[in-house]
């Protein structure tokens, strides 16, 4: 069968990006000029996602409203005739269905997956973080759809390699290699320090769970941080489910750190339609000045 839903958690308090954070969700923060979030939703859809499933939390009101229509906005775009913007904006609406739910407490990631486990029902779903922009052409969850599809069952990570000096950052597997890009994982471990750490292939935020995680998260003691994490659950079931790791290809931007944000910004203003030209006439000249002073 294959995978129609997605999750997507965006509850957290986003303390990476304080102070912009502080009164605007992380999520809706926009790389060039379209929310994080926007970028995610996006994956989702052109994958073939037909529901996607929003995690959100208190003061996160405006991301739904992101997605739904304003009829304030379209009354005033119509009546001035800017209908360009007008379709812009009545397409951010008409993406998919968007059904959002409410994590109460913030009491991690594998919490969060847990709140949408009325709405995801009895079939095998998506995960996307938020903060993990891939760029990648096809898109990265319709890579690991079909990988998925190829193998008929189990859990699919995304995974990439890190430097070791930053698997502390990351959930990493111990895995053994299957495929092409593909590897059977035996372990995994949220957050290591370096020297515990059993590999530098660390799990980037996509993943396809079979519906018995929410089983497993319902009974999963607090890990990491004092959090329920995604990472010790999808470990348990391990035991009766095979774990494979994913290397996608694409470009991988962490949106949730400044200058992973920051990098982001460079990356698809570069590319962006109208903008790019510009903006890489604008770094030349940049990078033509810092020479000279240097
Ligand atoms: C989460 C997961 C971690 C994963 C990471 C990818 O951590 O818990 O296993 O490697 O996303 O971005 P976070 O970055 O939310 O702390």
């Amino acid at each position: 069968m294959t995978i129609k839903k997605a999750v997507i958690p965006a509850a957290g308090f986003g303390t990476r990006f304080l102070p912009a954070s502080k009164a605007v969700p992380k999520e809706l923060l926009p790389i060039v000029d379209k929310p994080t979030i926007q970028y995610i939703a996006e994956e989702a859809i052109d994958t073939g996602i037909t529901q996607v499933i929003l995690v959100t939390g208190r003061e996160k009101g405006s991301i739904e409203d992101h997605f739904d229509i304003s009829f304030e906005l379209e009354h005033h775009l119509r009546s001035k005739g800017k209908d360009d913007l007008l379709k812009l904006v009545q397409g951010i609406s008409e993406m998919v269905q968007i059904v959002s739910v409410r994590q109460k407490m913030p009491l991690g990631l594998g919490h969060a997956i847990l709140c949408a486990k009325q709405i995801v029902g009895n079939h095998p779903f998506a995960v996307l973080l938020a903060d993990d922009i891939v760029d990648a052409d096809p898109p990265c969850l319709r890579q690991m759809i079909d990988v998925y599809n190829e193998l008929g069952k189990g859990i699919v990570l995304a995974i990439k390699e890190v430097p070791r000096d930053e698997v502390y950052q990351y959930g990493i597997i111990d895995g053994e290699a299957v495929g092409d890009r593909l590897f059977r994982v035996a372990s995994l471990v949220e957050k290591p320090p370096v020297e515990k750490a059993p590999s530098n292939l660390a799990v980037i935020g996509r993943y396809l769970l079979p519906p018995e995680i929410f089983e497993v998260l319902e009974e999963l003691p607090p890990g990491k941080g004092g959090e329920i994490q995604l990472t010790d659950a999808i470990a348990r079931l391990g035991e009766s489910f095979p774990i494979y790791g994913y290397k996608f290809e694409g470009e991988r931007y962490d949106a949730g750190d400044k200058m992973g944000f920051f990098v982001a910004n460079v990356r698809f203003g570069l590319k962006h339609p109208e903008l790019g030209p510009r903006i890489s006439d604008f770094l030349l000249e940049v990078a033509e000045e810092l020479k000279r002073s240097s």
